[in-house]
């Protein structure tokens, strides 16, 4: 494959807007590899690496991790054998200096392919993260109301434990709503201005937001 042929997707939205929701849907569909920060950060904890006891302190104030280690870690990721046709992009980049940085990164693939931006009323971001549950095994994303679990507490791909994430605290996810409209909301005029930038109404159930997404990636020529 061609070095400008690869795909690279930039999911952008507030947290609890659905970004992980999709990429775990349409991932497979892409056949694209789902990179998400959030994610690596919380493989890190949980393996108590030195990034991952680093990264703890940010995430449970809902702050940013600090750009050096997070741009390290994402372009080491993105030069692994599973990212040799693309990757869709989950929480990165999250401010102008990560943008940038993504940009050299990607410079010799022909950089971002499209930035679809997940748009969600405040109010339902904290309902949202408020009902979130995760797989402790495979990480399987439910909600209590919206995507409940055939069993309370188990997954249903896996039969794993689910349990809610430290940040999803209500003190934090305020902390986290007001880091992104700050810091991460201009990363909307940046990909905006180079057309790249695709609106998504993520307040339609997943199914549509779904369906939406793939009509968009289609028109662009990114999926069948
Ligand atoms: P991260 O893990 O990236 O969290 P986030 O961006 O805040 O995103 P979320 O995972 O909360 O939300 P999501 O949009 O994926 O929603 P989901 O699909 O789960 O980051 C966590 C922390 O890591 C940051 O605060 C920071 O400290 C650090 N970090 C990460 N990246 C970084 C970076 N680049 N630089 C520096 N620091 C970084 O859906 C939410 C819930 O809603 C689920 O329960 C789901 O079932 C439900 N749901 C989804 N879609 C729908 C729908 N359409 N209708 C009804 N319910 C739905």
């Amino acid at each position: 494959m061609a070095a400008n042929d690869r795909k690279f997707i930039v999911f952008i939205g507030p947290p609890g807007s659905g970004k992980g929701t999709q990429a775990q849907i349409i991932k497979e569909r892409l056949g694209l590899p789902h990179v998400a920060t959030g994610d690596l950060f919380r493989y890190n904890l949980k393996n108590q690496t030195e990034l991952g006891l680093l990264a703890k302190k940010y995430m449970d104030a809902g702050e940013l991790v600090p750009d050096e280690v997070t741009i390290r870690m994402v372009a080491e990721r993105l030069m692994r054998e599973d990212c040799a046709r693309g990757a869709l992009l989950d929480g990165f980049p999250r401010n102008l200096k990560q943008a940038v940085a993504l940009d050299e990164i990607l410079a010799p693939y022909g950089g971002v392919t499209v930035a679809p931006l997940f748009e969600v009323d405040d109010e339902v971001v904290v309902e949202r993260i408020s009902g979130r549950r995760i797989c402790r095994k495979c990480g399987a994303v439910y909600h209590v109301k919206f995507n409940p679990p055939k069993h309370e507490g188990v997954c249903d791909i896996c039969g794993g434990e689910l349990y809610q994430r430290d940040d999803d605290r209500p003190e934090t996810v305020k902390t986290r709503l007001f880091v992104y409209y700050k810091q991460t909301a201009p990363i909307i005029g940046y990909y905006f201005c180079r057309g790249i930038l695709v609106d998504i109404n993520a307040m339609q159930p997943v199914e549509d937001v779904t369906r939406d997404l793939m009509a968009t990636l289609k028109k662009r020529g990114l999926s069948d």
